[in-house]
């Protein structure tokens, strides 16, 4: 196979390229270790605010716990004012085991963007690099950012930007090959990942639309990119993680999972979810995520219907294993029936 120089931020050496999306709501803990078991490379957690992290809101100090079998993680914080990002950077710096402090400069949601956070600053390379110098000159811990390739198709800035990020002193960039106006429509342009790739020196980690592992060898190959950064099609589905990390080292590509290991796997998950925020937040937070392991599921509309009723663990566990039950039934009739 390829002989590349490993996945390195700063003193940290990823075991492969593949990497885990920040992704709000979702990249907690207990979906962070679970993908971890799967093999990534590296981990992000969702976008922590800085005004949370300040004014010591519980529920924002609750999002920096990390399990130490997940590291090496990045810890993203998003905030608008130079001070109040340093000022988080350095509570992160300072007391968590995070191994990278990410800045979200790639937020399209409206919410984000009024306190001039997230993808506006793509707009202004200076205002990259004095954000980036700033934080990177009051922490130890490496800098990274994550963007969008620029605000609109008329304001695409992404080289620029990531030279100002190189610049300022940070360690890595991630780009989504995406505008802010695009959300999330249209493609991701990966043309221009690979210049950002050619123009600095810094590890870029490519994402957008990598929905399969050839998917992920295939931006590695176009790009050049030092690794490739999955979101959406982890969601339910940590095999995927494997599946890439597996077909980029051996070119195997691994099966797809059975009904009873997606099965196994949610509940492992939720059973995360609800040491970390209780069962009654945890059965309604794992009600998206079971509808996303139960995908490709015979008759999953109607258990989903189901899930979006339930009010126990218990309930939840007893549709899950319900559906194990059934698509053994399913599975015998068939082998009857040839
Ligand atoms: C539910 C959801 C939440 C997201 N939250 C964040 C976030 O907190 N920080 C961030 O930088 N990007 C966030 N993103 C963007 C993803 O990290 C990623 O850039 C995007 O989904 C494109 O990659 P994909 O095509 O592999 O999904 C989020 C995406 C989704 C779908």
């Amino acid at each position: 196979m390829e002989e590349k120089k490993p996945f390195q931020i700063g003193d940290i050496v990823m075991a492969n390229r593949v990497v885990l999306a920040p992704m709000a709501g979702v990249s907690n803990v207990a979906f962070r270790l679970t993908v971890k078991e799967f093999g990534a490379g590296l981990v992000y957690a969702e976008m922590i605010s800085d005004k949370g992290l300040i004014l010591r809101n519980k529920k924002t100090l609750d999002m920096l716990y990390i399990d130490e079998r997940e590291k090496p993680i990045a810890l993203q914080i998003f905030g608008g004012e130079k001070e109040t990002l340093v000022e988080a950077a350095k509570f992160v710096d300072q007391h968590t085991n995070a191994d990278i402090i990410d800045i979200n400069m790639g937020c399209p949601v409206n919410k984000i963007i009024k306190c001039e956070a997230g993808a506006k600053w793509l707009l202004n390379p200076d205002k990259v690099y004095e954000m980036v110098a700033a934080v990177v000159d009051a922490v130890e811990k490496p800098v990274t950012v994550k963007m969008r390739i620029g605000w609109d198709d008329e304001h695409i800035f992404a080289v620029e930007n990531a030279q100002a990020i190189e610049r300022a002193g940070g360690s890595a960039v991630a780009v989504h090959g995406r505008t802010r106006v695009q959300m999330y429509e249209g493609k991701a342009n990966w043309e221009i990942i690979r210049q950002v790739k050619e123009n600095v020196n810094i590890p870029v980690i490519g994402n957008g639309d990598v929905e399969t592992p050839q998917d992920a060898k295939r931006m590695l190959d176009e790009t050049g990119v030092d690794a490739v950064m999955i979101g959406r099609a982890a969601l339910g589905n940590p095999w995927m993680i494997y599946q890439t990390v597996q077909y980029l080292e051996t070119g195997e590509l691994k099966p797809e999972p059975s009904v009873q290991e997606k099965i196994d796997v949610c509940l492992l998950h939720f059973d995360r979810l609800i040491k970390l925020k209780g069962e009654f937040v945890a059965v309604r937070e794992m009600r998206k995520h079971a509808a996303w392991y139960l995908k490709g599921i015979r008759g999953n509309g109607i258990i989903r219907n189901a899930i979006n009723q339930v009010e126990t663990a218990e309930e939840l566990r007893a549709i899950l294993n319900n559906v194990v039950e059934q698509s053994r039934e399913q599975q015998e009739r068939e082998m009857h029936v040839v």
